[in-house]
């Protein structure tokens, strides 16, 4: 398995090559584009989903898969940026490479959402490196990389969830989306409970 920062190199490979691949077959035109926002927002849930789950999963059912995800969340992490930095390139293409045109097809406050995730995104992966990690300091690194995860977990939620009704295909992204979200919050509960009860046993 490959570990370290051969994981971003690896992933960002793999996308340069699907991206590569769905231009030479759809082109480069709109259904092109379309297909590419499309393949990276899915390559994209699943390197969130193994960053934001990694912990919680390896005190739940530790193995060493999930040590792996535990040991390489920064990387997976930082994969994921690769992957959404593609998405935006991909939503300018579309939008003829202007902020305007991406609002005017996004709309308002769709583009103002995702925009405010890419900021988090930016700033996520900027502070993902020792010193700047340091720079910042633990208490608000972690309020930093927590409210960041949450936020681009409900993005990734209300995009896949309402598609569902288009097909059957988006089924799987909502339920581990869920299912990521239930494991985060009853791991969050119990190292609460557990904090709490060390410190009455004090
Ligand atoms: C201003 C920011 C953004 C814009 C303008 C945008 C635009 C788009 C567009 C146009 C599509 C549909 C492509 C198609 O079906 O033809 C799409 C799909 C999607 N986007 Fe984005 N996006 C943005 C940010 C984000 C962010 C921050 C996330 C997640 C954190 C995200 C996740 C998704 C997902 C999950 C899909 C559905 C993919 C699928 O159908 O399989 N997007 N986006």
């Amino acid at each position: 398995m490959p570990r370290g920062w051969s994981i971003v190199g690896w992933d960002a490979l793999l996308i340069g090559a699907t991206v590569g691949s769905i231009l030479a077959v759809a082109g480069g035109g709109e259904e092109g584009i379309r297909v590419v926002i499309r393949a990276t927002a899915r390559i994209s849930v699943v390197l969130f989903t193994a960053a934001f789950v990694a912990r919680s999963l390896s005190r739940a059912w530790p193995s060493p898969a999930s040590r792996w995800m535990l040991a390489n969340r920064r990387y997976l992490g930082v994969s994921f940026a690769v992957s959404h930095a593609t998405h935006l390139l991909a939503i300018f293409a579309l939008g003829g490479w202007s902020l305007a045109g991406v609002v005017t097809r996004a709309g308002v406050p769709a583009a103002a959402l995702g925009g405010i995730a890419y900021a988090f995104l930016a700033a996520m992966t900027a502070t993902s490196f020792d010193r700047t990690a340091a720079w910042l300091g633990p208490r608000r690194w972690s309020r930093l990389h927590t409210t960041g995860a949450y936020y681009l977990w409900a993005i990734f939620f209300v995009s896949f969830a309402p598609r569902v009704l288009q097909s059957p295909l988006y089924w799987p992204f909502a339920i581990v989306l869920l299912a990521a979200f239930v494991l985060r919050l009853s791991d969050r509960r119990l190292r609460r409970t557990a904090g709490f009860t060390v410190a009455t046993a004090r």
